[in-house]
């Protein structure tokens, strides 16, 4: 059962075992390109410290995957983030971000980029919340044209955000 009123989560590096979960998540999260779970599962294993899990009493409620560009690994691509529909609005994907920067590991982290489709505000404002939150400026620039997509699909804007402040990132759980 979920406590709707104490939205604490865990945000936890997943593990391989998370990949089943976070596929399902990510099914009932729509709006989001559904992967293999096998890709969830690579995911939650190869990339763990780039990805977090916020889980209440074993419930995969939030998910985060990224990665540090090949070419520039001071930089976080964030891949795709997903809340489950009935916590949204809660800070949990801001702090699912904020987990994944605030680790040692990551510390070296000084930009986070994504790319969100135009019609998508919630996406958008979550990313411009990073930038305030880290005190950072957000660059908006066409990343992904239309053209390059064998199906209908809207042009992916990239949100290029840093220099991160580090010292403004905090973010309580
Ligand atoms: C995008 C998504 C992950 C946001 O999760 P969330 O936990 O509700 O986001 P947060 O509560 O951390 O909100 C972050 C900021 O975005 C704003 N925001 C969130 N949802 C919003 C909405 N629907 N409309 C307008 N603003 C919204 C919040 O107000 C907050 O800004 P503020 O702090 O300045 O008030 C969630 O809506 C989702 O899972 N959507 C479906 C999947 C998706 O589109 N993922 C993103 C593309 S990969």
């Amino acid at each position: 059962m979920i406590d709707h009123k104490t939205i604490t989560l865990d945000y936890q590096k997943p593990e391989a075992a998370d990949g089943h979960a976070v596929w399902k998540l990510v099914k009932r999260s729509g709006g989001l390109d559904v992967n293999t779970s096998y890709a969830y599962i690579l995911l939650c294993d190869q990339f763990r410290d780039t990805c977090c899990v916020g889980k209440q009493e074993e419930r995969t409620l939030g998910f985060v995957s990224a990665f540090r560009k090949p070419s520039e690994p001071n930089t976080l691509f964030v891949w795709q983030i997903a809340v489950d529909p009935i916590l949204r609005g809660n800070g949990i994907a801001s702090k699912l971000l904020a987990e994944v920067l605030r680790r040692d590991d990551n510390a070296d982290i000084q930009y986070v980029e994504a790319t969100i489709g135009p019609d998508n505000i919630a996406s958008r404002q979550l990313f411009l919340r990073l930038a305030k939150t880290f005190g950072a400026e957000c660059a908006i620039s066409e990343l992904y044209g239309e053209e390059l997509f064998p199906e209908a699909h809207d042009a992916e804007l990239l949100f290029r955000i840093g220099p991160l402040r580090r010292g403004a990132g905090r973010l309580e759980n």
